[in-house]
């Protein structure tokens, strides 16, 4: 399909109206960029593609992703047309449980003060729903208070978590504001010094599993094997786990930024938990009974549908229409389900046809352009590239030329 022939598909199939769509061709409102950030000077632009294919717990969805990188779209719609026959992707979830942190330091008896605080959980929590009391309504706020002490260089830290469910925020802004609001009464407490009073981006508690099994009779028992050796490469050494992780975050961040969420926290998050025994891959695979491969993530996802930029953005609204999100939970698992499907692919393209024969076809066109092509002429030098098996800025040159060669000899004749 052509832009706009993928424009109507979506309007038709998501049910959008014209005020949907018109955010995703046209640049963003200066005004709303200037409600966002800082020395605002205008915007930058990101590609916003659709992933296709994917069902998750049952439901079908189309999946807004935005990122830079050719490639990563079609390798997600790629998985998920395999993860099919086997049912798709199951997730599971916990509550939006996150924590923050205060830090009390300068307290002469921690142990005393440490027990002093949570016989005190009552006063805290009052102290702290004040902060939010929107969040209270719709059914969170603090649940429980913790304590921990930390030896240090400095002096041992008392060090207070706050465990609040955030619901549908991403929590960032409730959790500092609870953070800051309970400080005072923390110090007072206990004859301490509170210094860092923050969200912990290591959203242990709130985590979100997604699950899919790819047949052998589609992906092959070749690719299968392939496939558990390179786990296994990364299971046992950082250098290709980072990478491993960096595929399976391609696909999250893309819907983290599709969605207006914060991809940062996700990052942190991310790699904090495949930290917590050894960095670890994200994402495990094993051999069913019947031979076939069965992928699954479990990890924490910190993402909103109400609030910051998932308001203010008017992509970031499209985007969740488009998916029918109704739940920070759902699109957290359509997350997990997206970051399986794309380290999925990663491993089967490098094990079997590799990972470049796909990523250089689609990225042959940027090569183009670097090498000077308009973009009239970028898809005829992208073709030629893609035709003759070599993209590369220089051969995209030499073709750039022969087709300028040709048309003035053309317009001569
Ligand atoms: C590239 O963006 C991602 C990969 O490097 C991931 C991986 O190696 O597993 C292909």
């Amino acid at each position: 399909m052509n832009l706009s022939q993928r424009l109507g598909k979506i309007k038709d199939m998501a049910r959008l109206d014209d005020k949907d769509i018109e955010p995703l061709s046209s640049d963003m409102d200066i005004k709303i960029a200037e409600m966002m950030s800082e020395n605002i000077i205008g915007t930058i632009k990101l590609p916003v593609g659709i992933a296709t294919n994917f069902l998750i717990d049952g439901k079908d969805y189309l999946i807004p992703m935005s990122i830079e990188e050719p490639s990563v779209v079609a390798a997600a719609s790629h998985a998920a047309k395999l993860a099919r026959p086997g049912g798709g992707f199951k997730t599971s979830y916990t509550p939006s449980i996150m924590i923050g942190q205060i830090q009390l330091m300068d307290i002469k008896e921690p142990a005393k003060s440490m027990k002093a605080i949570l016989s005190k959980t009552a006063e805290i929590k009052k102290h702290a729903n004040h902060q939010d009391s929107v969040m209270v309504k719709l059914g969170g706020g603090l649940i429980d208070v913790e304590v921990r002490d930390i030896p240090s260089s400095r002096g041992a830290l008392v060090i207070v978590h706050l465990i609040v469910d955030v619901k549908d925020a991403m929590g960032a802004n409730c959790v500092n504001s609870m953070c800051e609001g309970v400080a005072p009464f923390l110090e007072k407490l206990t004859g301490g010094r509170s210094v860092l009073k923050i969200i912990s981006n290591l959203s242990d508690r709130r985590l979100v599993k997604a699950e899919a099994t790819w047949k052998k009779e589609l992906i092959g028992e070749d690719v299968i094997e392939g496939i558990l050796d390179a786990y296994e490469f990364a299971k046992v050494d950082p250098y290709r786990c980072a990478t491993n992780n960096k595929g399976v975050m391609n696909g999250i961040d893309a819907v983290a930024i599709a969605t207006g969420n914060d991809f940062r926290a996700l990052e942190a998050g991310a790699h904090a938990y495949a930290a917590r025994d050894g960095y670890k891959p994200l994402a495990t695979y094993k051999k069913n009974r019947d031979g076939d491969i069965t992928g699954s993530i479990e990890m924490p996802i910190s993402v909103g549908i109400v609030g910051g930029a998932t308001k203010t953005n008017p992509v970031a609204k499209t985007s969740l229409k488009i998916m029918g999100i109704e739940s920070a939970h759902e699109l957290a698992s359509v997350m997990a389900s997206v970051g399986l499907a794309n380290n999925f692919a990663a491993l089967r393209a490098m094990v079997s046809e590799g990972i470049q024969k796909g990523h250089m076809r689609l990225h042959a066109k940027n090569i183009a352009m670097s090498a000077g092509a308009s973009e009239n002429e970028a898809s005829d030098v992208a073709k030629k590239m893609v035709e003759k098996g070599d993209i590369s800025v220089s051969r995209a040159k030499e073709i750039l030329e022969n087709i300028r060669k040709n048309k003035s000899f053309n317009k001569v004749r």
